[in-house]
């Protein structure tokens, strides 16, 4: 349903500023904001704001956000659309938040991909990915509350665990997020 939902940003952005005439039928939340913890919510520093990513997130902060994580790439218009169609046809499947500052610009980000399993009573569990904050809003507590926000979700929507993998580096954040070290990550690289 929402790959028919296609806001009028057809053409690239003249100076990466937003079409106009985005409103929420042409530009719907990724999932419903309903799944959002009011409790969370509540705590955030004063101005600041957590909403489901959006298509029109191409422009703006969302994707420099991310480069605080990894590479990202400069993905085209036509090619960021495609993912997010992909994304939002699936999307009791994945989450992706954002956090945006007093002046609307995305700050942080962080995703939950729900799995569903046999095992466990076809158990599902929530993978967090991709966390990351903007450099200069770091300490703000923003992560704590992208993970506390990631993890009701993951509740709401009936995982019974979430996991995560992360650098030794990030081990700590985590831990005040409430995580404990759980086995090993092992990866494989094509
Ligand atoms: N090690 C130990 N403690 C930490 C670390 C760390 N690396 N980072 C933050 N903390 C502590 C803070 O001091 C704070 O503690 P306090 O409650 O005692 O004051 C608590 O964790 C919460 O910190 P926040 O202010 O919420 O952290 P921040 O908003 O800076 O976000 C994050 C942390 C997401 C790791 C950020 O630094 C970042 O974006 N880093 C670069 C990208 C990255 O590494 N992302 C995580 C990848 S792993 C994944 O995506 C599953």
């Amino acid at each position: 349903a929402a790959a028919s939902a296609v806001p009028p940003v057809a053409e690239e952005p003249k100076q990466n500023g937003k079409p106009d005439g985005l409103n929420e039928e042409n530009d719907p939340p990724l999932f419903s904001p309903s799944l959002i913890s009011a409790e969370v919510t509540a705590r955030f520093p004063e101005g600041y704001t957590i909403r489901p990513l959006r298509r029109s997130d191409y422009y703006g902060d969302y994707l420099p956000t991310l480069r605080v994580l990894t590479t990202v790439g400069e993905p085209t218009l036509a090619e960021f659309n495609a993912r997010y169609d992909f994304i939002s046809s699936r999307n009791d499947t994945y989450y992706i938040l954002v956090i945006c500052d007093e002046s609307a610009t995305v700050v942080g980000t962080g995703a939950v991909i729900v799995e569903r399993k046999f095992i466990h009573n076809m158990g599902l569990v929530g993978h967090i990915e991709d966390i990351a904050v903007a450099k200069n809003q770091q300490g703000k507590k923003l992560g704590l509350r992208i993970i506390q926000a990631l993890d009701a979700v993951a509740e709401r929507v009936g995982c019974y665990k979430s996991i995560l993998d992360c650098s030794e580096a990030n081990e700590g954040f985590y831990v005040k997020c409430g995580f404990k070290r759980a086995g090993l990550e092992m990866a494989h690289y094509y």
